[in-house]
């Protein structure tokens, strides 16, 4: 059964398209019935941004946001698709691109995105897991996928605004999405976390006692983590042998935690 993952907040910068790249990773790992790792699942990677910065991850390339046709278009509106094959063992992409926003207020697209025929049909294609970044705007690239997901990951800096996007994403699972696609569930992090900051600290808290195990991580501010994802090709900070062994660990096995979730 495709397993199908969003990863959103209307704030910028929260490190969705990073948590996205690395969930992506995760996903793409197999394994044996000892747990031990074996071939790889496929994993299809959905970018809703115009910015396009999850794609640029997945390809190392940069003007992949130019190429205004095919990627997510195609499923936007209702074509074949036809996924890059990215260097990722197991992993595709439908790219995003600049020319994404044209779709946003077309009544035909956005009847087809929210309708449950497109969750049905993202089912049936041959992948494990899907997982979708999202735009940092409200809009229908952000709301369409909450209708498609099984889970939708949750990240916020330990920051006023960005704790508002996240409780504005519940809002909207809650008041919109629940009629539609009643069994959407939703787990957080807080990511970009400097800890030593007591403003960071007590917004950390506050969100944790506020919404308890869903919150399933606290995430630092690494310089081992934007340094993975500026590497050609990125690469998920536990593959980076210079980066701490804790923070490899912490970041594969959160992304595993939500990956089963
Ligand atoms: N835990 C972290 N430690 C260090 N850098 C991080 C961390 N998480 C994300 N970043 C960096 O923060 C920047 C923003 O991350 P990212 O692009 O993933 O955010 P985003 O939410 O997708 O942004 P946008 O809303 O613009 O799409 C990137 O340079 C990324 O490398
Ligand atoms: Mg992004």
């Amino acid at each position: 059964m495709t397993k199908i993952i969003v990863v959103i907040n209307q704030k910028g910068g929260v490190g969705k398209s990073t948590l996205a790249f690395h969930l992506a990773h995760a996903a793409a790992e197999g394994k044996s019935a000892n747990g031990a790792t074996k071939k790889n699942n496929r994993v299809l990677c959905i970018d809703l941004d115009s910015q396009a910065n999850f794609s640029q991850y997945l390809t190392g390339d940069l003007d992949i946001c130019n190429v205004t046709t095919g990627g997510v278009g195609d499923l936007l509106e209702g074509l074949a698709l036809n996924p890059h094959v990215t260097s990722h063992d197991g992993i595709d992409l439908l790219h995003g691109h600049a020319n994404l926003d044209q779709f946003d207020g077309n009544v035909e697209i956005e009847d087809r995105g929210y309708s449950p025929t497109m969750r049905e049909y993202l089912r049936s294609l041959d992948y494990d897991v899907i997982i979708i970044d999202t735009p940092p705007a409200v809009g229908f690239r952000h709301m369409a996928p909450l209708c498609w997901a099984d889970l939708a990951l949750i990240p916020m800096e330990p920051v006023m605004s960005s704790i508002v996007g996240f409780q504005n994403v519940l809002s909207a699972i809650s008041d919109v999405i629940a009629p539609i696609n009643p069994a959407l569930k939703w787990v957080g992090v807080i990511n970009r976390a400097n800890m030593r900051v007591k403003s960071h600290r007590e917004k950390d808290e506050f969100v944790r006692s506020e919404y308890g195990d869903p919150i399933l991580e606290t995430l630092s501010t690494r310089t081992s983590v934007s340094d993975a994802m500026e590497e050609e090709p990125a690469q998920p900070v536990w593959l980076r042998k210079s980066a701490p062994k804790a923070l490899r660990e912490q970041w594969h096995r959160f992304c595993k935690k939500v990956i089963s979730n």
